[in-house]
């Protein structure tokens, strides 16, 4: 799809919560990406909700990183070889992930109205991982019709496997309705992206979810 067809769709929902704060602030993305590349020159592990993916899948599976930012999960999945597909409102953060890693094939899309087909991208996926709080960032009034989108970008059996933390505009009970609302069924709920179960308190979910 043309950039231009891609940005006349964007303009039809409501502007993602992540480029609202770009809008105000130019740097933010810049800010972003220096901040993950400081972590990596530090050595500090930038793998763990890969390594959760990569877990859940075969060797050479479809991954859809969805709100993929710079790349950081992406690489390190498209590393491992698997087919990697990463997705993201922010232009800034994509021509990062670009010029960073090759591997993965990179796309500038609001998730509110994914459509990989119109990409030439018809194959569903085994598994979306939608890591680091993208979920809180979307527009409330996008948040079913991003989950309903994701869902629909799945190959039968496909998961999707999402992390976010509690108090950030987004209640993890008005994301179950929301799932459940696009279709779709919790499996697994984790308060860490390393398996700690969780509870009524916990400050951070993980879920795995698939198809009704
Ligand atoms: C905190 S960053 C996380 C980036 C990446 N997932 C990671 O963990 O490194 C949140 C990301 O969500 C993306 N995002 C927010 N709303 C989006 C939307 N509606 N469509 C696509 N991406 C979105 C932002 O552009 C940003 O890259």
């Amino acid at each position: 799809m043309n950039p231009e067809r891609e940005r006349d769709k964007m303009s039809e929902v409501e502007t993602s919560g992540w480029m609202k704060i770009v809008e105000e602030n130019p740097d933010h993305s810049t800010w972003y990406i220096e901040r993950f590349q400081g972590m990596e020159a530090e050595g500090k592990d930038l793998a763990g909700e890969a390594r959760f993916v990569d877990a859940m899948v075969p060797r050479h599976a479809r991954v859809l990183d969805a709100g993929c930012g710079p790349g950081r999960v992406s690489a390190f999945l498209a590393d491992l070889g698997h087919e990697v597909v990463g997705v993201d409102v922010d232009p800034v953060l994509i021509s990062a992930a670009e010029k960073a890693h090759s591997a993965p094939t990179w796309i500038v899309a609001d998730l509110a109205v994914l459509d990989l087909a119109a990409h030439g991208i018809s194959e569903g996926f085994d598994v979306i991982v939608s890591a680091g709080n993208v979920m809180p960032f979307l527009a409330p009034s996008t948040r079913r019709v991003v989950l309903e989108r994701l869902r629909r970008h799945l190959r039968d059996e496909g998961r999707i496997a999402v992390g976010f933390g509690a108090g950030r505009g987004y209640e993890f009970a008005e994301f179950f309705a929301d799932a459940d609302a696009a279709g779709l069924v919790i499996d697994v709920k984790l308060r860490t992206w390393d398996l700690r179960p969780h509870t009524d308190d916990s400050d951070f979910l993980v879920a795995i979810l698939r198809s009704a």
